[in-house]
């Protein structure tokens, strides 16, 4: 292991460009996992080289690990050769996603073995979590009840299913029931709005939507079906005909025509069958939203096929699964997200590793909690985020060294870039210097991995994501389509079909062309832009830069600055906004907004700091708490071009608290503005 120190700058672009730690992998002897399923350099570039030119080959070989109802007649058809958009994957193959996760292992004779093991948030008196562990055949059987009731409910094939629960392994059931069904479900995460979910429900035309009364969070009730019910009634979301709503927190709501309880309804289904239906691969799996620069929330779609053969590849090779090996995997994301769709559920189950699923908060009822679930559950597998690891870097160590971390194998981060600082903190005091770091670099549209080390074979370097995976042909080019040359910044695109990527916007073909086929042609043909900037070093490996649209991301979390803005002028104080990204030491970006406000509310001389909660509140109801600005500041004008453009990036240098504007002001129309915001009180 080479570890010269590197540079202690702060801030993630300058600090990663002065990165010359490497650390090597350990070896197979050396290191606490029972093997590296790729651990030679050659091995990997054999497979890499494959994957590349013969996809079909290697695709094809991996798909066979799975189980298919009728096999595919091509493993990939390309609109032309050379074409990217519009690839199909294993055409005229049929499968399942539950099947692949739970029957197949019942059916292997692994049916009593741990599929998924929850913890509760709330503590029992003694002091102990609820633990409840289902096994394939749990996850088989009640996805099958759940699966007749939605059927019995009408619920037909291709038909989207709206989710809106918290981590229970009710969660994880309802997605498998719809997938067992040939529904697509389209999950919103827990901490989302009632306007945000029927903004959803409406895009999705949902007719059932499954909730809960309420979720554990920091030992509070934070109610569910309550906005479920709002986002109905009153927020005009009109297509909901059923609501199926689960009881965890006894937070009873005013019953409906339209409701049915979980655990009621599944009773009455207990013996009816209900198979898995087998679906083409192209058909759709399921919807997750995602923000974007207008601001709509983009329905990005993913496939059956090729969505789950990345999924099991990913999971399997970047985590090194072995079944039967003890291994217990978590990711502690939300299922909300993609990260909990592909690597709690999706990817991690087929592969016959059991999953683990924890219900609340890490610092619940004490800042060593998640170390606590490590040790007690003998985890071997860890993937978090970079805004978790600053906050636990924050906290202090001696939260982890209170507890046995030795059980881990790999660990890995994902949602953003990962500071080095963060990455040595986690590398050592986590993983105690033995465990590879996998920094993932992915997005909703991906449907998993692209570019990540691997355990056993890639030396890391803290702050890069290192090599694209496996028939990833990832790229930094200009926008003509040239790659830049070694450590110039470009933008990142990726120029190959791959399995898992996104099949559309749900209902908008124009924006899905426009915002991802549209950016670079190579060779008369569009390829995919992911909407990151991104520098590849002498090495070949990739540092991913940051977003170049007007999208933030807060905590590992996308957010549309024009969602955000447009919730700020509905506020009937707010006449004008902008949004803009700033450093933050935990979230890595925090919301700065600059907002003007009416006449009449200028006059009153009252309360600034108030007016400033009652903004955040109302941004919390509007989209949710995550999009709270962190900063908002009152000006009276903003900063615009001749032509009413506001400028952005002039924002940007002042919320980050740049003495110097290095922007060029030359298209400034009033350059008194400027003065008065780098006055303005800000909080
Ligand atoms: C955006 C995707 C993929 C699941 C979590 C977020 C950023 C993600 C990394 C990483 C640098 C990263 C990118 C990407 N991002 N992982 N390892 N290093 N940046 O999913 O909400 O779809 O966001 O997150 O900017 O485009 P998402």
């Amino acid at each position: 292991m080479d570890k010269n120190n590197g540079s202690k700058e702060e801030s993630g672009i300058q600090s990663v460009l002065h990165e010359e730690r490497v650390f090597s992998p350990p070896p197979e002897s050396s290191s606490r996992s029972p093997r590296w399923l790729i651990n030679s350099k050659e091995e990997y570039e054999r497979l890499y080289e494959e994957s590349i030119s013969d996809p079909a080959t290697f695709y094809g070989r991996i798909a066979s690990e799975l189980s298919w109802f009728t096999p595919w007649k091509t493993v990939l058809e390309q609109k032309s050769a050379g074409s990217v958009l519009d690839t199909e994957w294993f055409v005229g193959g049929t499968l399942n996603l539950c099947y692949n996760g739970a029957d197949r292992h019942v059916e292997a004779g692994f049916g009593d073995d741990t599929a998924l093991v929850w913890e509760s948030e709330p503590l029992n008196e003694d002091g102990s979590p609820e633990v409840r562990t289902l096994t394939y055949r749990d996850l088989q059987e009640q996805s099958a009840r759940l699966g007749a009731a939605l059927k019995d409910l009408g619920v037909q094939k291709g038909e989207i299913v709206t989710i809106y629960m918290g981590m229970v392994p009710e969660l994880a059931i309802s997605l498998l029931a719809c997938a067992r069904i040939g529904a697509a479900h389209s999950v919103i995460f827990g901490g989302f709005s009632a306007q945000a979910i029927a903004d959803r429900i409406e895009d999705a035309q949902s007719r059932v939507v499954i909730t809960a009364d309420g979720l554990f969070r920091r030992g509070k009730i934070v109610p569910l079906k309550e906005k479920v019910d709002e986002a109905i009634d009153t927020l005009g979301a009109s297509s909901v005909e059923h609501v199926i709503s689960l009881t965890r927190c006894k937070n009873a709501t005013a019953h409906q025509k339209r409701d049915h309880d979980y655990h009621s309804l599944l009773e009455r289904f207990q013996d009816t069958p209900c198979p898995c239906e087998p679906l083409g691969a192209e058909e759709m799996s399921f919807l997750l939203y995602t923000s974007g620069s207008t601001g709509k929330p983009k329905g990005i779609q993913h496939s059956v096929g090729g969505y789950l053969v990345h999924a099991y590849l990913t999971a399997k090779y970047v985590f090194n699964l072995i079944p039967d090996s003890g291994q217990t995997f978590w990711c502690t994301a939300d299922i909300g997200w993609i990260t909990g769709h592909t690597y709690i559920l999706y990817g991690i189950l087929p592969n016959r590793v059991p999953t683990l699923l924890y219900e609340g908060a890490p610092d619940f009822p004490e800042k060593d909690r998640l170390w606590d679930i490590i040790e007690r559950h003998q985890v071997t597998q860890f993937y978090t985020a970079p805004t978790a690891i600053r906050a636990f870097m924050k906290w202090g160590d001696e939260f982890p060294k209170r507890r046995d971390l030795s059980s881990l194998q790999v660990i890995g981060s994902v949602g953003e870039p990962i500071n080095p600082e963060a990455w040595i903190w986690y590398y050592e005091t986590i993983g105690a210097g033995k465990c590879p770091l996998v920094d993932t670099y992915w997005q909703t549209e991906t449907g998993g991995h692209v570019i990540t080390p691997l355990p056993g074979v890639t030396p890391t370097k803290p702050g890069s994501c290192a090599h694209p995976f496996f028939g990833i042909d990832a790229a930094v080019v200009d926008r003509t389509g040239r790659e830049v040359a070694p450590n110039e910044g470009g933008l990142l695109v990726i120029r190959k079909p791959w399995p898992g990527m996104l099949r559309g916007v749900y209902g908008d073909r124009k924006r899905f062309l426009e915002t991802y086929w549209s950016t670079v042609t190579i060779d008369g043909e569009p390829v995919y832009t992911a909407g990151d900037g991104a520098r590849k070093d002498d090495d070949g490996y990739f540092w991913i830069m940051g977003r170049i649209d007007d999208v933030i991301n807060v905590s590992g979390h996308r957010l549309g600055t024009m969602e955000i803005e447009s919730a700020l002028v509905s506020h009937s104080a707010v006449v004008e906004a902008a949004v803009v990204g700033m450093p933050h030491e935990v979230k890595g970006t925090g919301i700065t907004a600059f907002v003007t406000l009416s006449p009449q509310e200028a006059e009153r001389t009252g309360n600034l700091e108030a007016l400033r909660d009652k903004i955040r509140e109302h941004i919390a109801k509007e989209i949710g708490s995550i999009a709270k600005p962190d900063s908002i500041r009152f000006t009276d004008a903003l900063p615009k071009t001749r032509s009413g453009k506001i400028m952005r990036r002039l924002l940007r240098d002042i919320a980050s608290g740049k003495e110097e504007i290095a922007q060029d002001t030359s298209t400034l129309e009033d350059f008194s503005v400027l003065a008065d915001l780098k006055e303005q009180d800000s909080s």
